[in-house]
């Protein structure tokens, strides 16, 4: 498999602040990677620097086979970026922003008026076509600023933080928007605080931290690295609390709560063998939930921080 993206012993630092201490990234063609990591954890950065607009200090990237330093054209050529701070100009109006990013472009008056209409359609942004951009909602906005990316029919699309501050719609229309792309054979880069949004649209995660990834993988095989599954079981009285304690061999986890935590993967084989002992022992259980790890565990984990707030959906 060609790396659509791959970088090597990435380094880059602001005075003596290290943001980059040595970052590799392999992302394969027609795969979407979710670059994960807490403010200032050099997201954006590596962002600026794979899509030429800041230089590394060190170390090689390759974007479509061309070397962000000594082919910066070309690496231009291939890719779109739709930043943290958008680049839609509010005097002109939608379909005119469009227009304009064809006219950067070169392209022949026919096929630009051509895929700005297509644009506008896939992104439902027909009707904010002739108004200003100050009117539109965030949401139009990302879209808007993501179509005029695509206007150069790019194979290569970076997109940071794409959903922050957007409302559980507009985040799911840019999701759907981001799965069209991967669906034309799109290579993905994107930055996220949102574990949810890495978790949806991501082939391959990576946490950055410390100036490198700490870890990379499916979000399946990242959930595996932290421990945390397990079945909190919750009593009515104190007696059968201590109980099931000894007869499970676990700790108490929550005296107060009359809760104990068991280890265990939460399949249904695993629940009815729990209940069997307990109902064995003839111990009622008043309640029972199930706890898996999510990414905010391996988040949690690798970084020592909680990730960011998660939107409501
Ligand atoms: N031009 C610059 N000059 C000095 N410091 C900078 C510059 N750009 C970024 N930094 C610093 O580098 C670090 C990484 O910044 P970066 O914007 O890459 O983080 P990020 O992961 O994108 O964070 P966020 O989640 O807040 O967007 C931060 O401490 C930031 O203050
Ligand atoms: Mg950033």
């Amino acid at each position: 498999m060609t790396a659509a993206i791959s970088v090597r012993g990435l380094r880059k630092s602001f005075g003596s602040l290290v943001v980059l201490d040595g970052l590799d990234l392999a992302v394969p063609e027609g795969s979407v990677f979710a670059l994960l990591g807490p403010n200032g954890a050099g997201k954006t950065t590596t962002v600026d620097i794979l899509s030429t607009l800041t230089p590394a200090d060190a170390g090689e990237a390759r974007i479509a086979g061309h070397d962000v330093r000594r082919e910066p054209d070309a690496v231009r050529a291939s890719i779109a970026l739709t930043g943290q701070f958008s680049a839609v100009d509010n005097l002109l109006t939608g379909a005119e922003n469009l227009r304009l990013m064809a006219d950067l472009l070169h392209l022949d008056r026919r096929t630009g008026r051509a895929r700005a209409a297509a644009l506008l359609e896939r992104f439902d942004l027909g009707e904010a076509a002739s108004t200003s951009p100050v009117t539109y909602s965030g949401g139009m906005r990302r879209k808007l600023d993501l179509a005029m990316g695509l206007m150069g029919d790019p194979r290569i699309v970076f997109l940071d933080e794409p959903t922050t501050g957007l409302d559980p719609r507009s985040r799911r229309a840019m999701w759907d928007a981001v799965r069209d792309l991967v669906a034309d054979g799109v290579t993905i880069l994107l930055t996220t605080q949102y574990l949810d949004e890495a978790d949806e649209l991501a082939d391959r995660i990576g946490v950055l931290d410390g100036g490198r990834l700490v870890a990379e993988g499916t979000s399946d095989e990242l959930k595996r690295t932290v421990p945390g599954g397990h079945v909190r079981l919750q009593f009515t009285a104190a007696p059968d609390l201590e109980e099931a304690a000894r007869v499970l061999g676990v700790p108490v986890a929550d005296r107060a709560a009359l809760a104990l935590e068991v280890p265990g993967d939460g399949s249904v084989a695993a629940l009815k063998a729990l209940l069997a002992r307990l109902d064995d022992a003839r111990l009622d259980v008043a309640g029972l939930s199930l706890h898996t790890p999510d990414l905010d565990d391996v988040f949690l984990a690798l970084t020592g921080r909680p990730a960011a707030e998660e939107v409501p959906s």
